[in-house]
């Protein structure tokens, strides 16, 4: 990581346990998630060369958040070149959006931030990047608090909740996607605990969601991936709560790999699934799933540690799609910070992303619900 700075809390400790995406003194500051649960060491990334290998590598991952976190290594970019802003941001734009192909809010927040400094003034371009960087993540902030309000309300009393990968705040930068609905459930006495899928082969679930899930206090299990249809077959699992990566015009939703198979067995056995994502995580530009690109990354992360130690059997090679898509039809809802969708989401997705109407102007139709 060349001149990365690595630092122990870049924040206000008081007002944040820990902060996995910030701004300070010029530099996009990340809690490095590759090194979690074991150590809690932030990185200082002045470069989006920088900031494009640690979206790459994962140091910090979950759709929003790499987006937020990609918004800032515009600004950073801006910031170190001060008499040609506009143009560092152009330049670093490319390498930022091809760190990883599935979640479009890497994408789409650098496409905002691209807009904003086309639309500045020269001179003002790097505050305008760091701008709307600031606005992206205050939005992200805002949206998952509302999700959380929202999905809540959706969970039977005294659930036990299945989740896969992590969605909290390490994954938004906010209070989290189906983190943040479990988290706000059991606030208000609905969740009786969550199982955890531990979410090979980076297990996301062992190591992130459980150090955030302990962090906040609710009580959680953690269980193999293997383990979701026998327990659902036992009426251990009330509801099944996933994120999203990227979700089609039709409602089709990319999300870590297993999530599908998370579907397929809740409509076997009458569970719940909802997906609860922000409508940045809506991609009306593809039309379902099956043109959502899906990352497929290194053999290696199947077959041996981190730290290199082998796994399988020498010579074995490995298939390592990182996403899978979950049809609309096995979807019972979609949480937006918009409203809950329901099926027919083409309808529903579509109503919730169109502009909202002039004041005054006859009211519409609409599949999108307040809960
Ligand atoms: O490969 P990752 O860890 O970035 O995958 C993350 C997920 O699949 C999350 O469920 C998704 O980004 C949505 S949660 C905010």
């Amino acid at each position: 990581m060349g001149a990365t700075a690595t630092i122990a809390h870049p924040g206000d400790a008081a007002r944040a346990p820990y902060e996995p995406v910030a701004w300070r003194g010029g530099r996009l500051v990340l809690l490095d998630q590759t090194r979690l649960p074991a150590e809690e060491r932030y990185l200082a990334l002045a470069t989006a060369d920088e900031a494009a290998e640690a979206i790459a590598s994962m140091r910090v991952r979950g759709a929003p958040a790499i987006g937020v976190a990609a918004a800032y290594a515009l600004a950073a970019a801006a910031h170190g070149a001060p008499s040609a802003a506009a143009r560092a941001v152009r330049e670093a734009a490319p390498a930022l959006a091809a760190a990883r192909p599935t979640a479009v809010n890497l994408r789409w927040a650098i496409d905002r931030v691209l807009a904003r400094v086309g639309a500045a003034p020269p001179a003002e371009a790097a505050a305008a990047a760091l701008a709307e960087a600031r606005a992206i993540h205050g939005e992200q902030r805002a949206a998952d608090a509302r999700m959380a309000e929202l999905g809540a309300a959706l969970l039977p009393p005294d659930a036990r909740v299945l989740t896969v990968c992590n969605t909290g705040p390490l994954a938004t930068a906010g209070g989290g996607t189906a983190l943040g609905v479990v988290a706000a459930g059991w606030r208000a006495g609905r969740v009786a605990e969550v199982l955890a899928c531990e979410t090979r082969p980076r297990l996301q679930g062992a190591r992130l969601t459980a150090w955030e899930l302990g962090r906040l206090g609710v009580p959680f299990r953690l269980v193999a991936d293997g383990a979701a249809a026998s327990l659902m077959a036992a009426g251990r699992v009330g509801a099944v709560l996933a994120g999203a990566d990227r979700i089609a015009a039709n409602g089709d939703a990319a999300n870590k790999i297993g999530t599908y198979a998370l579907a397929v067995l809740a409509r076997w056995h009458g569970v719940p699934f909802h997906v609860v994502a922000p409508a940045s995580t809506i991609d009306p530009a593809t039309p379902d799933g099956a043109a959502i690109p899906i990352e497929e990354r290194a053999e290696s992360e199947l077959l041996a540690t981190p730290e290199g130690a082998p796994l399988a059997a020498p010579g074995a090679r490995a298939l390592n799609p990182a996403f899978d898509v979950t049809p609309a039809a096995l979807i019972g809802a979609i949480v937006t910070e918009r409203g809950v969708l329901r099926p027919p989401y083409a309808a529903s997705i579509a109503a919730a992303l169109a502009p909202l109407a002039p004041l005054g102007a006859p009211a519409r139709p609409s599949a999108v619900g307040a809960g």
